[in-house]
């Protein structure tokens, strides 16, 4: 089989990709699989990469052996197009593609849309699926509509800012402070801020907005933060759960991918019940936004025990410290096996 493993990508987590998609072409069985790398950078461009792996994770591969490649619509093509120095295009089919990319333009639905388009099976959820759950208003609408708690919420636009205390005050009455300002499309925690007062409520929602059009504001959840990865198409299958504890204020960018200010607990420090409460609830919000191959559900778990839905992840983290391939370990699937598993339904 020709597998594409995509990475990079325009979008604020242009890096993290760098860093997952390092640790998946690590672990990718090359006995199986013909790898065709494929790297799009943060400006958009598409560019086959024909170098070493450990040039990806430096951003060096950019000036490496590079292409310029695409994938094309063409589903008589049903791959990527790559164009020579001296003008000559050369196509290349792919069996199945794995974008190991996270984010805008990468795990939104655009991305998987071009796939849809080229017929071409990809790893992960449809554009439907993809775009619901990169939209926290949409997800969460979604959650409530399902019967799955989720934190006390609300979301609004730059139109807020003309007549901002009257905003404020009605939201602190409604949960109170401290509250969580998110872009609604975003991940990595890029963009988000704690506030505890309107004037920082303020500045964080303009912060936001830098990055999005909708901004997400929530009750700051006190609890444990858990995540439960998921696995499969009609029957998906609930990881063991684990925990992160960050030493940082919140489980920041810094602290999930720069610091060593996170602690992870697999399996997490919660009772089994309430453990199997989270499998259920995450293999529940999966269901219920039409996913289909693989992501992970991020939960706090209240001190009496009371599991709150707080994200899903469609291409989660695949970093050497990231949860996903970490969880499935200790579920008992090796990580080039879920590899494997992740292509296998692609192709279902
Ligand atoms: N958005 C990052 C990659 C994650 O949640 O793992
Ligand atoms: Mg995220």
């Amino acid at each position: 089989l020709t597998v594409g493993i995509l990475f990079g990508g325009a979008s604020s987590e242009y890096e993290v990709s760098l860093m997952s998609a390092s640790s998946v072409l690590n672990h990718i069985n090359r006995e199986k699989y013909d790898i065709v790398m494929l790297g799009i950078t943060k400006d958009g461009k598409w560019l086959r990469y024909r170098g070493e792996i450990n040039d990806i994770k430096s951003g060096n591969w950019v000036n490496g052996n590079v292409t310029p490649a695409y994938v094309v619509p063409d589903r008589a093509l049903h791959g990527i197009i790559e164009i020579g120095e001296d003008g000559t295009a050369k196509a290349t089919k792919l069996d199945a593609v794995f974008p190991v990319m996270h984010g805008k333009n990468c795990e939104d639905g655009t991305l998987q849309g071009l796939f849809m388009v080229a017929g071409i099976p990809f790893v992960g959820c449809d554009t439907l699926s993809s775009a619901i759950c990169m939209d926290k208003v949409v997800t969460h609408t979604v959650m409530d509509n399902a019967g799955i708690t989720t934190a006390k919420w609300d979301y609004c636009t730059a139109d807020v800012l003309d007549n901002f205390e009257p905003y404020a005050k009605t939201l602190a009455e409604r949960f109170g402070y401290p509250m969580f300002v998110k872009p609604a499309n975003a991940g990595s925690s890029v963009g988000v801020n704690k506030a505890t007062n309107s004037t920082q409520l303020k500045a964080a929602i303009k912060i936001a907005l830098q990055h999005d059009k909708k901004v997400v504001i929530e009750q700051a959840v006190v609890g444990q933060e858990v995540e439960c990865a998921v696995l499969g198409n009609r029957n998906p299958v609930a990881s063991v759960v684990g925990e992160i504890a960050p030493k940082a204020e919140f489980y920041d960018y810094d602290a999930k991918y720069i610091s060593d200010t996170t602690d992870l607990f697999i399996p997490a420090r919660i009772p089994e019940a309430v453990a199997e409460k989270v499998r259920e609830t995450a293999v529940k919000a999966y269901r219920a936004l039409f996913c289909t191959g693989l992501s992970r559900v991020d939960f706090f778990v209240r001190a009496n025990g009371e599991v709150v839905f707080n994200e899903i992840n469609t291409i989660p983290g695949f970093t050497h410290i990231s949860m996903y391939p970490k969880l499935f370990e200790a579920y008992g699937i090796p990580y080039s096996e879920l590899i494997d598993k992740l292509i296998e339904l692609a192709l279902e």
